[in-house]
């Protein structure tokens, strides 16, 4: 099988559920172009709603008016945010600041995902989080004045970093936020852009107190490398070609997998980077080449957590042993991302062993032949949706319209970059 032509993946996810966000909370009209329409961030655009903002449907070009930081209203029921993480932390931030009570409730999968991670912080600004026993959801949040905090963060983790930056935000106090390592950092970006003033130094966020508001802003969404990631993992494994990936984003807390790719032999190049709206957006050019393993631990995991399940994929094609540590957060994703996907690799017939913080994979060529369960996980069913798109391997994932959570054209998008 041979890779070849263009192809522009959908919307950044976490650009998308910011630039509403953030336009929600402006004083003015903000325009979003290129916005992803999937199911993460239309719960966004609900909650968005429910809370009394005017987001339209989502579509190519959305124009919202903001109604400023102390605009949002308490919601007439709960708060739905489907399969959404980002939605659930990034929106318990903003309305901690309002003096109302929220609850946010989810799916099964988001329902027992950790929220003192935020419920934390929060309350030590002064909002009042009840949490049921296991941690998860369902959260009520009764909010109010908030006061300036300084937080170390015990995980990195990007959405914590904004759940605390958005109440203070929206709280007009000032937060400082020491992470143990760097996590993305669209919401700083996001902010600066919008005339917020937000210093950022390593580790350390310092959000400065008393901003009036939020200017509006324009935003063009670029292309999510986590999905992205997909597309070039299968153009890495393929016996020839050469495939382009137009308008991606390729900050550098982003592009983890990329730089790993190119680490186990594949030819991996960034063409023509360009910056807009404060990120910048490349194409990107990907070669298939023999692929060896690699470690990939510490400092690295956060600028590629999403994309450490397809890591585990492309390893099972890869000469020797690959081993992924520092990366326990993949416990508490949309699944147990170790123990679904080292069981989901031994399922097909790949040597595969799970460690507590990671995972070790050895590389193969013999055929892969079985039925993965994605335990509806959007991330699990894509990375063994690239090996069983591989010729000779006969892999079946089970609900692959879980998918949909992130990239909902994603099956098509995989076979129109293949040739026989
Ligand atoms: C995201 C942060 C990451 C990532 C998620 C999106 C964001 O989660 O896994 O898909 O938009 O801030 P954590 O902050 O839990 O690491």
């Amino acid at each position: 099988m041979r890779v070849e032509g263009s192809l522009r993946v959908p919307g950044d996810k976490s650009i998308s559920h910011r630039a509403l966000m953030l336009a929600a909370l402006a004083d003015g009209r903000s325009r979003v172009t290129g916005i992803l329409d999937s199911a993460d961030v239309h719960s966004t655009a609900e909650v968005l709603r429910a809370l009394g903002a005017d987001v339209p449907l989502l579509s190519r070009d959305i124009a919202i008016e903001g109604v400023g930081l102390r605009g949002l209203r308490a919601a007439a029921t709960s708060l739905d945010c489907g399969n959404s993480g980002t939605t659930t932390r990034l929106m318990a931030g903003i309305v901690a600041a309002r003096p109302f009570s929220s609850t946010f409730t989810g799916d099964e999968s988001l329902s027992r995902r950790p929220m003192r991670r935020i419920a934390r912080p929060l309350e030590a600004m002064g909002a009042r989080v009840e949490l049921p026993p296991h941690g998860g959801l369902p959260m009520t949040i009764r909010g109010g004045a908030l006061k300036d905090l300084s937080w170390t963060s015990e995980v990195a983790s990007a959405q914590v970093k904004s759940a605390i930056l958005l109440a203070g935000v929206v709280a007009g106090v000032r937060v400082v936020i020491e992470e143990p390592a760097r996590t993305r950092d669209h919401t700083e970006r996001m902010l600066r852009a919008r005339a917020v003033d937000v210093a950022a130094n390593g580790t350390r966020v310092e959000l400065a107190p008393g901003h009036g508001g939020i200017a509006p802003l324009d935003t063009d969404v670029p292309g999510d490398p986590s999905s992205a990631a997909f597309i070039a993992a299968l153009a890495a494994l393929a016996d020839g070609g050469s495939l382009t990936l137009a308008d991606v984003c390729v900050n550098e807390t982003r592009t983890g997998f990329f730089d790993t790719l190119r680490r186990m032999g594949a030819h991996v190049e960034f063409e023509r980077d360009r910056l807009t709206g404060g990120e910048w957006v490349s194409s990107i050019v990907i070669r298939p080449q023999d692929l060896r393993g690699v470690c990939v631990g510490g400092d690295v995991v956060p600028s590629m957590i999403d994309e450490l399940p397809l890591l585990a994929c492309v390893a099972a094609r890869a000469e020797g042993e690959t081993v992924i540590t520092g990366a326990a957060e993949l416990r508490v994703k949309e699944s147990d991302r170790i123990a679904a996907v080292v069981d989901n690799l031994r399922a097909i017939g790949v040597e595969a062993e799970e460690l507590p913080d990671g995972m070790r994979v050895v590389g193969g060529h013999a055929p892969l032949r079985g039925l993965v369960k994605s335990f509806s996980d959007h991330r699990l069913a894509m990375a063994f949706g690239v090996l069983g798109s591989l010729p000779g391997n006969d892999v079946r994932v089970d609900n692959p319209e879980c998918v949909a959570v992130s990239y909902p054209g994603f099956w098509a998008d995989l076979q129109r970059v293949r040739r026989a």
